[in-house]
């Protein structure tokens, strides 16, 4: 799928992140920015949803098959930023993912194209609409999918 255009929507899409990534096109985002779900930290209501696995070997396949996705669809002087070091405290996020605005201001041009294969509630495609960037967000959940919109 080589050579295929840049999207140039913004886009939410509800599913397994490594399904639905097998829908964009080869080399077509600058930046990728995502906080995956951690290992067997919370449940997100979905039967396809990664961080419940029996063993962390799993868990890591599991990413891996995301993050293979990920690496196909990056574009050769494209960025990934990936930060596993989100978490709850007090039943609220700790917010490291807000700390996005540098990632996609130093991994992407104006008007490039951000992703984030594990959306969630939007802080990503939040802030790379108001750094004037499009924004791809991809999540099982979609209740999630639902406030992204
Ligand atoms: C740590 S949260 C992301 C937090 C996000 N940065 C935010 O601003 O809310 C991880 C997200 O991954 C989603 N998720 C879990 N398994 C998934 C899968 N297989 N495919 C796509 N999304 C998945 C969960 O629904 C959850 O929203």
């Amino acid at each position: 799928m080589s050579g295929q255009k840049t999207p140039n929507e913004n886009r939410i899409l509800q599913g397994d992140s490594a399904r639905v990534l097998t829908t964009l096109p080869d080399g077509s985002v600058h930046c990728i920015v995502t906080s995956p779900p951690y290992y067997q930290q919370r449940d997100y209501s979905t039967q396809i949803q990664i961080g419940n696995e029996e063993t962390p070997e799993e868990y890591v396949s599991a990413l891996k098959q995301v993050f293979r996705e990920c690496w196909r669809v990056l574009r050769p002087d494209g960025t990934l930023w990936l930060n596993l070091g989100d978490k709850y405290q007090d039943g609220n996020l700790l917010g490291l993912p807000w700390r996005a605005e540098l990632c996609v201001l130093a991994g992407s041009p104006q008007n490039g194209v951000v992703l984030d294969p594990f959306v969630g509630s939007g802080t990503t495609a939040v802030v790379a609409q108001r750094l004037g960037r499009k924004y791809i967000g991809i999540d099982s959940n979609s209740e999630y999918c639902a406030i992204t919109n």
